[in-house]
Parts: C-alpha cells; structure tokens; sequence
C-alpha cells in the first residue's frame, strides 16, 4: 500500500452520538505509523462509538479526525477501508451462510489493491489462524465463537490494511483462545499494521501496548505507555481487580 506520512491516526476534539444522546465529548488520540495503542473503559464509556466515528459507521459531529493523513469527516465507511482503514467490528458480524473463505475474500472485496494481494494475505491468515485453514469451507453460521472471531478478523486483514481497529477480540473467548488472538494481533502490527485495540482484557491488552487511554463516559480519563497506566492505581483498582 502506499506510504503515508506523519500520524496514523491524529483525533482532535472528537464529537459524536446518537440523536439527540451525545456520546464522545472531545476526544483527542494520536497514534504513530507502527504503534499498537489501546483504549481501556468500562461498559458504556464509548469505545465502539469511538471505532465506529473513525471508521465512517457514526457521524463526526464536531472536531476533526485524519488517518493515514486523509481527513476522516464526511468520508463513506467505503471510502475508508479503500484508504487502507480496516475495522473487526464488535459482535464479528459475519455472513452466517457464506463459508470462511467466502467470508475472508469479502474483506478484499471492491478494493483492487487488496485483490491483487488477496492469495497472499488469504495465506497468512491461516498461518495466523491455522484452525480456519482446516475449516475453509464451512458455513461460517456453523462455527464456534473463537473461530468466528478469527474468520472477522482474518477478513479486516483481507482488506490489506495499514491502520487496523479491532473492538474486544477477545468477548466471550477462552483464556486459551483469548491468549492466540492476542498473539495474532501482535504478530499484524509486528508486520507494520498500526493497531488500535478496544478491551475489556486490560492486563493483557496494556502488556502489548505502546500507548493507551482510559475512556470515562465518553472522555480521555487517563493516558501513558501501557506499562504506566498497568502501574496506575486508579485502572489497578476500577480494571484490575488487585
Ligand atoms: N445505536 C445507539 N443508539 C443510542 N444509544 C446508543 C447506541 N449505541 C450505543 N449507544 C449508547 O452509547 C453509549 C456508549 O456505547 P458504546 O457502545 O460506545 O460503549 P462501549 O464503551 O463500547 O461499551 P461496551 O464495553 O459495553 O462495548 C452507551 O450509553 C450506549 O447505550
Ligand atoms: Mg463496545
């Protein structure tokens, strides 16, 4: 994909909601090419209105955002993933009656460069995820929660992404499975995908990050390195349960 310049992500006083429920009040994020950056907080506090403002789903009220050096606002979610923004939604969302393969391809869909690159990136999915190799053509409706969580994943990485939104991979997951999604995410972003992950799995998700905030009713409580905000007394004792 093309290089881009300067911030991956720069987030400047992000507004957004829902009629007339105001959600996000001033968000401000930056996230450098390469980073992995994670965004802590409570049920409600306005992490996947977050994700879906950057990535075309939500309107941007106020305030202005820019990834990979183009302005986000007003853009379609379309336009987006075309300029290298991938998404793994909350809830994976797949198609129920189309197979893991079929299910994959769609993340490459109407995006020429990513179908050039499709056998290639088809092929390191399943070496990320070698489960979804032995099940490529399984109905997708007929799959566990952990492998429906790899096959959305696995399709946000068909899209070739250069900037990658991930929202609580590991929901509902085994420590075991939870434990290889995160080895997988961190394998992505050590290949060059800049990350931003939303989790409820804060030990884990603040171990493997460059940087992170806490979300609190729909403003930045906190920030820092993930090793500092693990170390942070308040996220020990609302997130950690020490
Ligand atoms: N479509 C919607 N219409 C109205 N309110 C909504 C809608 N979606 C979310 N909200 C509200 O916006 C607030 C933030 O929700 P959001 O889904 O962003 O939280 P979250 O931080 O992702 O929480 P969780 O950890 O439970 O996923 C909540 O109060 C929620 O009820
Ligand atoms: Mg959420």
């Amino acid at each position: 994909m093309r290089p881009h310049a300067g911030a991956a992500l720069e987030v400047r006083g992000l507004e957004a909601g829902y009629g007339k429920i105001q959600v996000l009040w001033g968000i401000d994020l930056d996230v450098a090419p390469g980073e992995f950056v994670t965004v802590i907080g409570a049920n409600g506090a306005g992490k996947t209105t977050l994700l879906r403002a950057l990535t075309g789903l939500l309107p941007i009220r106020k305030g202005t955002a820019s990834a990979l050096g183009t302005p986000l606002k007003g853009r379609s979610a379309a336009a987006i993933v075309r300029g290298g923004v991938g998404h793994v939604p909350e809830g994976r969302q797949l198609f129920p009656l189309m197979t893991v393969r079929e299910n994959l391809d769609a993340g490459a869909d109407y995006l020429p460069h990513a179908k050039a690159r499709a056998p290639r990136n088809r092929a390191f999915v399943y070496e990320l995820f070698p489960r979804l190799r032995e099940r490529e053509f399984q109905i997708a409706g007929t799959l566990s929660g952990g492998e429906r969580q790899m096959v959305a994943i696995g399709r946000a990485l068909m899209s070739d992404p250069q900037l990658l939104f991930v929202d609580e991979p590991s929901l509902g997951l085994s420590p075991a499975l939870s434990q290889a999604v995160f080895t997988a995410l961190a394998h992505v972003n050590a290949e060059g995908t800049t990350m931003v992950l939303v989790e409820q799995n804060v030990q884990r998700s603040l171990q493997l990050a460059d940087h992170a905030v806490v979300l609190e009713t729909g403003e930045v409580r906190l920030r820092g390195t993930g090793a500092e905000l693990l170390a942070h007394p308040q996220v020990k004792e609302a997130y950690l349960s020490l």
